[in-house]
């Protein structure tokens, strides 16, 4: 199965669902590769980071990567792709390889606008693959918010099925990042729940 994180807003949490998707697909001993689509490279460089690796990482910023991913399919039971904001050439070649695209949304009228670029792309798209799938996927919601509660709401307009699973605003995710780890590895806790519920919905989706 291949899963990418695309926005093409920046800041959004693709880099950060996408090594958080790849270590519990790896805790559920499927053989994993992440694949670092953005010149950034940000997900290369939290790898570089950890001692243990648990599943490999490449770096493949290209408008190609449709192509280079026919090698890599059948030596690994999922692949995660961390996309890059803004590279519009990179973005269609990711939606090109993938089974499904996530599009993490950070409940703020901003983003919901900016998703729709997005799902623009992913809709071109899937005229010509309408197995395609794209979902949206809440990120950062903060507790007891009316913004938190409201953003179902206004993702509506943009008539894309959205996860059940919120993800939560949680220094954690940004804390453990830092040194190379994940909110998987660090014992019991909501950040932990949430991303094993968020693997569970994307599991099902397929
Ligand atoms: N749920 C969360 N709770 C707290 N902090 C978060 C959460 N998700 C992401 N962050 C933090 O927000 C910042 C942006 O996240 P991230 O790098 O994952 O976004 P991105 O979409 O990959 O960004 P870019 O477009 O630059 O690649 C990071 O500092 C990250 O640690
Ligand atoms: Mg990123």
């Amino acid at each position: 199965m291949i899963y990418a994180f695309l926005n093409q807003k920046g800041g959004v949490g693709k880099t950060t669902l996408s090594i958080h998707t790849a270590t519990e697909l790896a805790r559920r001993k499927r053989k994993v590769l992440l694949i670092d689509a953005d010149p950034q490279g940000s997900a290369l460089a939290w790898s570089s980071c950890r001692d243990d690796p648990r599943f490999n990482v490449v770096g493949v910023p290209k408008a190609t990567l449709h192509q280079e991913i026919e090698l890599l399919v059948s030596d690994y039971d999922d692949i995660v792709i961390d996309g890059p904001p803004r590279i519009a050439e990179v973005a269609r070649s990711i939606i090109l390889a993938t089974d499904i695209v996530i599009v993490p949304i950070q409940p703020s009228p901003m983003d919901v606008w900016a998703a729709a670029e997005t799902i623009d792309l992913v809709q071109e798209a899937q005229i010509y693959k309408p197995e395609l799938r794209c979902v949206l996927t809440i990120n950062r919601k903060i507790a007891n918010t009316a913004i938190g509660r409201d953003v179902r709401k206004a993702l509506a307009e943009l008539e894309t099925p959205v996860l059940k699973t919120d993800i939560g605003q949680r220094v954690a995710f940004a804390e453990s990042a830092a040194v190379g780890s994940t909110v998987l590895e660090q014992g019991r806790s909501k950040a932990r729940k949430e991303i094993e519920r968020l693997v569970n919905e994307l599991r099902r989706q397929t």
